[in-house]
């Protein structure tokens, strides 16, 4: 009924992301087609929410019976703060972008990670079992990714990053080289590049506007190798073009974007989201 309606009625149920600055978000469009796609009565917004009015939001989430709630830039970490219940695998990357009201219990999830390495997957490469990857850049979107890709037991992780020290404390803080989990220098990147099957960069080196810079140097990869960038503005930075041109495969960033908002839907709704309708929509929203 509600399919051929699509009306918002007394039943709908509601849902949004929250951040500062927030207007520039695709999540709204992408999980609304999500909800119309598998027939569910819910509407999806954007809240710009400061960092003083976060109490009050939280308490108004409460309130109203919001179900589900993105959170983003600058309020990753200090949400945790706010609700009932912390996932492990978001404590263990210390920020939560994702949070399920299960009947007034506030939980809080980190699905950046998990929908990173879901794209990796689908897209690029199945099978990351025994692989050699190489992470440049050391923040927060670096963190929640080599926590996510360690589940999968890949031979080594090396994190490089422009400041080493940062590097160093996020290898050591999840497990160090006992766990195969190396920070490397930048004089020895192009070394673990050339040895790598994965090279993975998230830091924002190549972003619009400086859409002609690359982490890496052209031909450090070897061919067959999978380049991966988080960036998805542009759709194919100068690292996915020059590794391209060396014979190796690429994945971009808006795999990530839409996985992220995947596990959210199945975390909220417990259906298996519309992928597919989701990409589609964020494709079309970025022409
Ligand atoms: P995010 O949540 O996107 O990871 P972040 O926590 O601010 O954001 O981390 C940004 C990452 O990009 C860091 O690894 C940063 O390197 P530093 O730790 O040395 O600052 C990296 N980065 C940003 N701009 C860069 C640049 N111009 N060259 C190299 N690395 C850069």
């Amino acid at each position: 009924e509600h399919i051929k309606r699509g009306t918002i009625d007394s039943h709908t149920v509601l849902y949004g992301v929250i951040g500062d600055p927030i207007r520039h978000s695709k999540s709204p469009i992408m999980l609304n087609r999500a909800f119309r796609e598998s027939g569910i009565n819910g509407v999806y917004t954007a809240f710009h929410i400061t960092s003083e009015s976060l109490p009050a939001f939280i308490a108004g989430v409460r309130a109203m019976g919001i179900r589900g709630v993105n959170v983003t830039i600058p309020h990753k970490l200090q949400v945790m703060e706010l609700i009932d219940e912390i996932d492990p695998g978001a404590r263990a990357i210390g920020a939560v972008n994702t949070i399920v009201n299960d009947n007034g219990k506030l939980i809080g999830y980190n699905t950046d990670g998990i929908g990173y390495v879901r794209s990796l997957k689908e897209e690029a490469e199945p099978n990351l079992a025994g692989k050699r990857i190489v992470v440049i850049g050391a923040g927060g979107a670096s963190r929640g990714i080599v926590y996510a890709l360690l589940q999968e037991k890949p031979e080594s992780v090396a994190i490089a990053n422009r400041t080493v020290e940062r590097a160093e404390e996020l290898a050591e803080s999840l497990g160090g080289a006992s766990a195969g989990v190396h920070a490397i220098s930048n004089d020895e990147l192009q070394r673990w590049c050339g040895d790598a099957d994965i090279v993975i960069n998230t830091t924002s080196v190549g972003m619009y506007p400086n859409v002609g810079q690359s982490p890496i140097e052209a031909g450090w990869m070897k061919p067959g190798a999978v380049a991966s960038d988080l960036i998805y503005n542009p759709l194919r930075t100068e690292f996915l073009l020059q590794a391209e041109a060396g014979g190796c495969r690429t994945h971009g960033g808006l795999g990530m974007f839409i996985y992220q908002g995947a596990y959210a839907f199945e975390y909220w709704t417990g259906k298996v989201a519309p992928v597919a309708a989701m990409r589609e929509t964020v494709l079309e929203a970025l022409q």
